[in-house]
């Protein structure tokens, strides 16, 4: 990454930062709820390669495969909120930490690098915002702390993106240690690493990326989280949060049928969050499999946020001895994940991808992630 830094900038750059992508294990759309999740960093990486110039000019240039081949975005710093296309991740992020932070900054050269699919649901976008808030952070000598730049990064997706998303996957990006999970609870403000014990349990994920692709600035992200609030303002509560699993049934007829199921899905999924770290923390999980599964149907039936590609990729791990699978990620395209014992996993992985395309769907791609460290900068040998 320095020769390529040095090739596309003619200069050296100050350092490398990455952030990883994030899988969700429970806990869907629960987060702007006031609900509980349980996510953690993949080992899949966004590196962004950094150095400050010592004007107000940003360059920024990537090896994605949808950037034009040696493309350069140059833009100055006072118009870094006008970008498009995947640079407003870098140009946003940097916006919004000189606006909250009152900050003049000063101009930069990145260069950016991922591993990490993109329009996935395994948060590309939080992966690079939170890789150029970490370098920003450090170069221009501000020293937020991790829980403020949760809340950076939110704003770099609501503002700049356009997309009403909460702040799951910045708090797991941010926040995700090797081999946790981190449970966050989005009423109280707290995050809890909860060590996973996959590897010793035998066990490993599988992300199933349907290639059905969503949008949360479009899609109907937007619309489900009204009605969630719809919700919220008939039961007279400030979130779900304070909705009870056993009073779920007493809404019913109280409220209109569709939102009724939101927020069903959205109590119950909380609750199931709760008894997978449960599980997890008193190292069962062998356990979680069919409570992951729950929290499918939930989604499919109660929130319908899920895909038939995605339905099919459940229904065919569980088929092949996954011990649970479920939607992971905002919905409406995406991937599923399953949990699935280490040596039957590539055996699982050829089934499913067989079965999903024998539906009719696009052949899946399937790979394999394990809970890795959060953002950081990267060290070097
Ligand atoms: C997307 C959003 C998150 C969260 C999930 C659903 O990933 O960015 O804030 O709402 O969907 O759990």
């Amino acid at each position: 990454m320095r020769e390529a830094f040095a090739v596309a900038f003619g200069a050296e750059a100050a350092g490398i930062w990455s952030a990883p992508g994030r899988v969700n294990l429970i806990g869907e759309h629960t987060d702007y709820n006031g609900g509980l999740a349980l996510p953690f960093g993949i080992d899949r990486r966004t590196r962004v390669a950094m150095r400050l110039r010592d004007d107000d000019v940003v360059r920024v240039a990537s090896d994605f495969a949808d950037a034009q081949a040696g493309g350069v975005v140059e833009t100055t710093l006072d118009r870094a909120a006008e970008a498009s296309g995947w640079s407003r991740y870098v140009l946003g992020a940097a916006h919004v930490l000189r606006r909250e932070l009152g900050v003049p900054g000063t101009g930069f050269d990145a260069l950016v690098s991922s591993d990490v699919p993109v329009g996935v649901g395994v948060s590309s976008s939080a992966a690079l915002e939170s890789a150029v808030l970490v370098a920003l952070d450090e170069l221009w000598g501000l020293g937020v702390e991790r829980r403020a730049m949760i809340r950076l990064g939110q704003l770099v997706e609501n503002e700049v993106v356009g997309a009403p998303t909460g702040t799951l996957d910045q708090s797991a990006v941010l926040l995700a240690e090797r081999d946790h999970a981190v449970l966050l609870d989005f009423r109280a403000g707290t995050a809890e690493q909860v060590p996973l014990g996959f590897e010793a349990a035998g066990l490993e994920i599988l992300v199933i990326d349907s290639l059905v692709r969503h949008d949360h600035a479009t899609g109907g992200y937007g619309e489900r989280r009204r009605e969630c609030e719809e919700a919220a303002r008939i039961a007279g509560v400030p979130t779900l949060r304070e909705v009870a699993v056993d009073d779920v049934e007493a809404w019913a007829g109280r409220m209109p049928a569709a939102v009724h199921r939101r927020l069903r899905h959205v109590v119950t999924d909380t609750d199931r969050a709760a008894r997978v770290a449960a599980l997890v923390r008193a190292g069962r999980p062998l356990e979680i499999g069919s409570i992951l599964t729950d929290g499918h149907r939930s989604q499919r039936d109660d929130f319908e946020d899920s895909v038939p590609a995605i339905d099919a990729a459940v229904d065919a791990a569980v088929a092949a001895g996954a011990l649970g699978a479920r939607l992971t990620g905002g919905g409406f395209g995406g991937a599923a994940i399953a949990l699935v014992d280490v040596a039957a996993s590539p055996r699982i992985q050829r089934e499913v991808a067989d079965a999903v395309e024998a539906a009719g769907h696009a052949r899946p791609v399937v790979f394999a992630v394990h809970a890795s460290q959060g953002a950081r900068r990267d060290p070097e040998a």
